[in-house]
């Protein structure tokens, strides 16, 4: 049940975080690999548990604010300069959440360099000593390269990094670094293969468990990361969502369901972190690959989603919501009997947001309009027509 929830923040954020890397296995476990390098740092500089903590959810939601896909590829550039634009972003996110505030500044500075310089008009030691840790692990993790054998990059790293003491980096944390990189477990603790386990392992202790209230809170934050990238559905999930709880207190579901409503609504799209912008953004039609990619999104949502404890339901619920009842969805053609009142609302939320907002190939539907495509899908049993009433009768009684 969620209305109790036992779910650690530790676990909603760590599995949350793993949204981040879907674009393409470069960037897979950049959000992973940064914290492993930032807790072996905060080891060795013997920061105090609360600010473990800290940088912990800092590291892992650092790139938050990299929204397209080509930002998220250009900051993964050794030598990028342009990087302010997702620190003030991933900033103005995470500040909404009030157990991520502290993060979301040190977040706003993870890139801000040593010797100054910086948007931000700080320096040295005035940057605050996470974002410096962060910065430092961020441009390590950027400079592996998963093509070739792990223990041979250090010295590679090394060279690198130290070439830039006092300049980007705090001279402290790059003596520091140069003592972590002499130990060969810290270069395996990198390697995909291991990096989640090990973070999960090493992680600061945090008995804390989530509140319904924050889960909604940072699915917001998630929602709009989803929302951002696309030049075409600013409000997309917030939209669902919103039309989703409408059809959820019309059907009379309990307050139980509604949270799970609430959560899997503004998560259902999650997945599609993994399509490429010039897909998603496309204005012509697609190719049989391109449209293999798009249906794909709703199994990534699952496995983020899955991974949460308590969340069985709203993972399946956001996983079927392109599913149909005559079986003809997608991505896995269930039929009718299988697709739970849940996905039913959310699919039928969707659709009519996806109708009345513009998209790179039409523009944008009227209610009317966007009505009169939904009957002719519920006729196909495409969608489930008891839905489509409960929402004809939300609209008619807007007018
Ligand atoms: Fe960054
Ligand atoms: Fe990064
Ligand atoms: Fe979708």
């Amino acid at each position: 049940m969620l209305d109790e929830s036992n779910v650690f923040i530790k676990k909603f954020i760590f599995a949350l975080s793993g949204a981040l890397g879907l674009l393409s296995q470069r960037i897979s476990k950049h959000h992973q690999r940064v914290t492993h390098i930032c807790l072996n740092l905060a080891n060795k500089v013997k920061l105090k548990h609360t600010d473990k903590t800290t940088l912990f959810y800092s590291a892992l939601l650092h790139d938050i604010g990299a929204f397209s896909s080509q930002d998220k590829l250009d900051i993964m550039n050794f030598e990028y300069i342009n990087y302010q634009p997702h620190c003030e972003a991933g900033f103005q996110l995470l500040n909404k959440v009030e157990i991520l505030r502290e993060a979301a500044t040190i977040v706003r500075y993870h890139h801000d360099n040593w010797d100054g310089v910086n948007n931000s008009g700080l320096n040295k030691d005035a940057i605050p000593l996470l974002s410096q840790i962060i910065h430092l692990a961020d441009r390590i993790e950027v400079l592996i390269n998963d093509q070739e054998e792990i223990l041979a990059q250090n010295k590679r790293i090394t060279k690198r990094i130290v070439s830039l003491s006092s300049i980007w980096f705090n001279p402290i944390l790059v003596e520091t670094f140069q003592k972590i990189a002499s130990r060969k477990i810290f270069w395996v603790g990198l390697m995909p293969e291991f990096v989640d386990t090990i973070v999960n392992e090493f992680a600061p202790e945090d008995e804390r468990k989530i509140t319904i209230e924050t889960m909604i809170e940072i699915a917001h934050v998630f929602a709009q990361v989803v929302d951002y990238k696309s030049h075409h559905s600013r409000t997309h999930c917030s939209r669902v969502t919103e039309i989703a709880l409408k059809l959820g207190r019309g059907l009379g579901l309990s307050k139980s369901k509604l949270q799970k409503l609430w959560i899997s609504a503004l998560l259902h799209d999650l997945g599609k972190l993994s399509i490429p912008d010039e897909i998603l953004d496309k204005p012509a039609s697609l190719t049989y690959n391109e449209y293999n990619i798009i249906k794909m999104h709703p199994y990534f949502t699952y496995r983020i989603l899955i991974a949460i404890p308590g969340f069985d339901e709203v993972a399946q619920w956001a996983f079927f919501h392109h599913e149909q009842i005559n079986g003809g969805g997608y991505p896995l053609g269930v039929d009718a009997d299988n697709i739970p009142l849940g996905a039913r609302i959310i699919t039928v939320a969707d659709q009519f947001s996806a109708l009345t907002e513009d998209r790179p190939y039409r523009h944008k539907l009227s209610s009317d309009e966007a009505i009169k495509i939904m009957e002719e899908n519920a006729r196909w049993q495409m969608i489930d027509k008891k839905i489509l009433d409960i929402l004809k009768q939300i609209i008619t009684n807007k007018k």
